[in-house]
């Protein structure tokens, strides 16, 4: 097993192996004395691994509180936030009790945010079935609801206790669920390591699952160490976003996250080119590396429509935008741009 530890306004373990999600009760008693745990799960996640957590949280002095909520993003709302909330009081959890988030992002982020506000902030635990949800959002402490405005738009800043990442968990997932973990992985490797890049470019993921998943949670980790609410160094992880959530959002969320990710790269890497930010052109590399999980390269829509949906971002500040710029694979800028620019980088072709 291994273990990475983060230091942000709480100090926590992930835990990275195989196997752990039988023993969960066991793993959490190590973080958290063992007392009332709201386990939070999804109906698809609960059907696979609700059963076993149960178990191993009851057979290791926890008691069990189990609320469960139809699977997907269009769950993501105020209105099951509060029916978990209620469902939290009417259980009479106190503020020394927990939950536990056990399914992809969405779980983890609606259940980071019912601990973050359930009597003013309890105590909880990620436990990441999802890639993306493992090397992303389970880690970092970024929790929320969608409004209908924008998606993450209501949430609070709230680090877990412990985040437990099952590899064996991971490597049953189906196809399209592994292409959106990898487009996040592809974009820490542009970001940050050229041989976790080079890793997946050769499409060799899951024979190398644990050391990926450990080379992810460390570069969020010291993202997250240096600037964990968000107002500079960590917008680095939006590299793909900006665009990449535009095409999302213009497909009416029909592309996942990961295709619009995997779209938003190739747009960037290939204006980054265009305008002489980049050393080298980074187009062909990205492309190889995405299409070895079944992503796309190209979207049907305008660079305006994109950039018009794109401005709508919480992430824009005033006049300008931040974009996330690839120099070489390992090295990436933020450059500000005027918002009447940012057709100019979604450009696909000449
Ligand atoms: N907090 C952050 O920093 C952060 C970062 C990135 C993304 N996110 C959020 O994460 C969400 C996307 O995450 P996601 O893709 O994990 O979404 P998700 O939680 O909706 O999971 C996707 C689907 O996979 C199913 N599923 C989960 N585990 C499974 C398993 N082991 N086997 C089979 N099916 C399984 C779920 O039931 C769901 O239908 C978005 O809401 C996004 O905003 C948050
Ligand atoms: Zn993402």
């Amino acid at each position: 097993m291994r273990r990475v530890t983060v230091t942000a306004s709480r100090t926590y373990d992930i835990l990275i192996g195989r196997g752990l999600i039988n023993d969960a009760g066991k793993w959490i008693a190590q973080a958290v004395k063992p007392c009332q745990a709201a386990l939070i799960t999804d109906d698809i996640v609960d059907g696979l691994y609700g059963g076993t957590v149960e178990r191993s949280l009851k057979e290791n002095g926890f008691g069990v509180h189990k609320f469960v909520f139809p699977n997907g993003e269009q769950s993501k709302t105020w209105q099951v936030l509060g029916e978990m909330l209620e469902f939290m009081a009417g259980e009479q959890l106190t503020r020394g009790d927990i939950v536990v988030a056990l399914g992809g992002g969405v779980t983890g982020d609606m259940a980071g945010f019912a601990a973050a506000v359930y009597a003013r902030g309890i105590r909880f635990v990620q436990i990441p079935t999802t890639l993306l949800a493992a090397v992303d959002s389970s880690v970092g402490g970024k929790t929320a609801v969608d409004l209908k405005a924008a998606k993450n738009m209501a949430g609070a800043f709230c680090q877990p206790s412990q985040v437990l990442i099952d590899c064996d968990v991971l490597e049953k997932l189906p196809d399209e669920l592994v292409g959106d973990g990898a487009a996040e992985i592809i974009k820490y490797g542009v970001l940050a390591d050229r041989d976790l890049f080079e890793t997946m470019r050769r499409g060799r993921l899951m024979e190398n699952l644990e050391d990926i998943v450990e080379k992810c949670v460390t570069i969020k980790r010291d993202v997250v160490a240096e600037d964990e609410f968000d107002n500079g160094a960590r917008q680095c992880l939006n590299l793909g976003h900006t665009l990449g959530h535009a095409v999302e959002k213009n497909s009416n969320f029909t592309l996942t996250h990961g295709k619009g990710v995997s779209v938003g790269m190739m747009l960037i890497a290939r204006a980054a080119w265009k305008k002489g930010y980049s050393e080298e052109n980074l187009v062909p590399a990205i492309e190889e590396a995405v299409r070895a999980y079944g992503l796309p390269t190209k979207t049907d829509y305008s660079p305006e429509e994109l950039a018009r949906v794109a401005l709508v971002d919480k992430k824009r500040r005033g006049g300008e935008i931040t974009l996330v710029v690839p120099k070489r694979i390992g090295k990436c800028d933020l450059i500000k741009v005027p918002v009447g620019e940012l057709a100019g980088w979604a450009a696909q072709e000449d």
